[in-house]
This record gives C-alpha cells, sequence and structure tokens, in this order.
C-alpha cells in the first residue's frame, strides 16, 4: 500500500498499484494485441476474460466491458428500446451522468427525492412520479448503499417498468442476499480512476438475459453480432468498446479489490460507531437489508445547530486544512444549469418534466435540498486507513463544536 501525504496525515493514495499492473501492461504492449477485439475473428484476451471474472464476482451471467459509466447506462437504456417520449425516472442526488445518458438516447429523465436516512431514492416518491410515458427507472446505489431494491422491483414488476441500477458507487455491494446490479434488468459500473475498482476510464454492464446481453454487446460494437462476419452490421449501433489496456489493468485491481472491500466495510462500521456518538452527525444509514458496501464514498448529515452555526463550505475547509480529505456531495441534478433549460436538446420536448424554470425550484425537491445543504463526503480510501487514522478524524470534527 503506498501512502501520500494529505496535510500533516498519510492516508492511501489511490490508485494502489503493484508491480502486477505495470508488468501486465509491458504484456499487452509486447503482445501487440492493443485491441478488445471481436469473437471470432482478433478476440483479445484480457478484455473477454476480464468480462467473465467482473460478472463471476459480481454473481451476474454477463459484462460488457465498455469505455465509460457513462455509456454504460445509455447502452442499457438503448438495447431495452428507450427513446424518444419516454420517461426515465432517475434519482436526484447522483452525478450527472445518471440523467445525461437519458438525454443521449432522447428520452426526458424524471427526478425523485431521496429518503433523508438512506440518502437513496426514495421507492414511494419515485412511485408517484410514474405517468403513462414511463418506461424505466435508474436507481443509483449512492455511496455503495442500495435502494430499497425488492420494494422498488414491485413497484416495477406492477407498473411494467424497467430497472436499470447504476452502480458506479456500489462494485461489491450486497442486498437481502444478492449483489447489486443484479436485481433490474441491467446494472451499469463505472471504473473512472476515482472509483473503487478503476482503470482510470471504464465501465460495464452487467445483466442476466442473454438476449438483452447480446443486444447491449451489439449497441457497443457497431451493430455487430458475435461469431459474424466483420463487416456485417445488423442494427444501429456505436462504437463504446474497452481495449487491452484496461482490461488488463482492471483484472489486476479485481485480485486485490476483495481484501479492500472488506477493509472498507469494516471501517466504515466503526466510524458509523464513534461518529453516531456525535450529536449533530447523523451518518448515512444503510439501506436495511445491506450485506456488503460498495462504499465509493462516505456521506454524512451535520446539524449546524451543533456546530456554531458553521456552513458547510467552512465545515468542510475545516477538515480539509488539518489534511482530512472531505468533498462535497453532488449538487441535485435539478439545480444543475442544464436541467433549468428546457431547450436543452434540440427537437425534444422537456415540458412534461419535473425540471426547468420554476419546476427545478429547491422547494419541489425539499429533502435533497436540505440534504445537500448540510452534507459532505470522505473518498473510499479514508476507509483503508488504520483504526488511529479513523478516531484522529473523529476528534477533528468533534473539535468543530
Ligand atoms: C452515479 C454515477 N453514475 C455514472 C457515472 C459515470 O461514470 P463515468 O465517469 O465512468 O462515465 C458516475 C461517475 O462518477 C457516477 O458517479
Amino acid at each position: 500500500m503506498s501512502f501520500k501525504e494529505k496535510g500533516n496525515t498519510p492516508f492511501p493514495e489511490w490508485p494502489i498499484y503493484d508491480k502486477s499492473e505495470i508488468s501486465a501492461l509491458t504484456d499487452v504492449i509486447k503482445s501487440r494485441n492493443w485491441w478488445g477485439g471481436f469473437p471470432g475473428d482478433q478476440q483479445g484476451e484480457n478484455l473477454w476474460k476480464f468480462q467473465e471474472e467482473f460478472a463471476k464476482f459480481q454473481e451476474a451471467k454477463h459484462c460488457i466491458a465498455v469505455c465509460n459509466g457513462t455509456v454504460a447506462i445509455e447502452s442499457a437504456l438503448m438495447a431495452l428500446n428507450i427513446g424518444m417520449g419516454d420517461e426515465v425516472i432517475v434519482s436526484d442526488f447522483t452525478f450527472v451522468a445518471s440523467a445525461s445518458a437519458v438525454i443521449a438516447t432522447n428520452a426526458v429523465p424524471i427526478f425523485c427525492d431521496i429518503d433523508p436516512n438512506t440518502l437513496v431514492m426514495d421507492a414511494n416518491k419515485a412511485e408517484s412520479l410514474i405517468t403513462e410515458r414511463t418506461k424505466a427507472i435508474i436507481p443509483v446505489h449512492l455511496g455503495g448503499n442500495p435502494v430499497e431494491l425488492d420494494r422498488l422491483l414491485e413497484i416495477a414488476h406492477k407498473n411494467d417498468l424497467y430497472i436499470i441500477e447504476d452502480c458506479a458507487h456500489a462494485h461489491g455491494s450486497r442486498y437481502k442476499g444478492k449483489r447489486v446490479g443484479n436485481w433490474g434488468v441491467a446494472g451499469t459500473f463505472s471504473f473512472q480512476a476515482s472509483k473503487v475498482l478503476t482503470s482510470g476510464e471504464g465501465g460495464a454492464i452487467l445483466c442476466n438475459s442473454d438476449e438483452l446481453a447480446d443486444k447491449i454487446y451489439s449497441y457497443i460494437d457497431c451493430g455487430r453480432k458475435k461469431n459474424s462476419y466483420f463487416y456485417a452490421h445488423f442494427s444501429y449501433g456505436t462504437n463504446y468498446r474497452m481495449g487491452e489496456f484496461h482490461a488488463a489493468i482492471l483484472r489486476k485491481q479485481l485480485d486485490k479489490f476483495p481484501e479492500q472491500h472488506k477493509l472498507r466495510n469494516e471501517s466504515a462500521q466503526y466510524l458509523g460507531n464513534k461518529l453516531n456518538e456525535i450529536e449533530g452527525i447523523k451518518i448515512m444509514k444503510q439501506t436495511p437489508g445491506t450485506e456488503e458496501c460498495g462504499y465509493y464514498v462516505y456521506p454524512f448529515v451535520f446539524d449546524p445547530s451543533h456546530f456554531k452555526g458553521i456552513t458547510k463550505r467552512e465545515f468542510k475547509r475545516k477538515l480539509n486544512k488539518k489534511g482530512i480529505p472531505t468533498d462535497d456531495c453532488y449538487p441535485p441534478l435539478h439545480r444543475l444549469e442544464c436541467f433549468k433549460n428546457i431547450e436543452l436538446k434540440k427537437g425534444i420536448d422537456y415540458s412534461k418534466a419535473n425540471w426547468g424554470g420554476e419546476k427545478s425550484d429547491d422547494i419541489n425537491f425539499p429533502i435533497v435540498s436540505d440534504i445537500y445543504s448540510r452534507s459532505v463526503e470522505l473518498p473510499h480510501e479514508v476507509l483503508l486507513a488504520s483504526k488511529d487514522k479513523l478516531d484522529w478524524i473523529v476528534d477533528n470534527i468533534e473539535s468543530l463544536k
């Protein structure tokens, strides 16, 4: 494990690598097979092995690797034939990609408020947003915390909707005996630089249907079909393939992942117990039924009245000054400039969306607006530090009182 000084305190520097990543990359260079390839033609060894290995780890039947987590969501939507005139319900508390991927397909994202305790999509609220145009729900397992998936599935079945789980924060999360990414029709992942499993950029889609897996594959590889003539293009598709270099790194990172994942879960439990003792701090509560959590980030909410009326900006600044890497959580989607603009994409009617103009006001998204004003997050590498470092974080938060 390598360490970097952040302020006066050593926290693990991310990503963690050793000579196995370096030799894996060297091997790819020397092999001259730099391309992930195409089944039945030049099939890149690392890409096709990584897909199998990641599917196995996540306990899914199929994995289709792509070049990032944004296009992973888009590819799942496209393979499900979601597009113009369709609505897709998305958590309001997420990275812009969860909604911009919907925009890419010409469908309309509808923003859903969160549960104030778990910080993930409120399933009952999602149900209230369903219209005759709704085709899918994209729950985001924020900080690895699973959305109440059994309830959401019940809603989806009742209303004939697809669930596409955005698992960009939730590698390894397990809910009620099943890994996330397997609850809906598809689960999408990101391997971007800050993620708990990374190759700098990268993404994947998991699914358990042979038919859907073929459609997703076809979309991300120019409309091809596996083991067919290379220049036969059967449907509309594009090129979102992952290459051999990224896959080679990911295979080595996946070897390291289980130990890190275990440590993150143990540290989060330890840190949570300590933070719960501080009046005015509320940690993200795990959704009941959560057995393992991906912990891409560790968010918590503070009550300024217990901290001399401090603003979030000051709270964050003071911790960072001490050397505790403290970040902002995502600004809610409804607040983003792009979603205040009803003319967002040429030719698409956004007039029925629950955002745009005054509909984007905070009053319409009360829980997430309040939580955002009082929440910060620690990056996952903090959870790879020793217990005395976690104690030190707790002491510093306490000292802000
Ligand atoms: C919740 C969520 N979904 C999707 C993405 C998009 O992933 P990528 O950056 O690999 O495109 C991210 C990236 O941070 C994310 O946090």
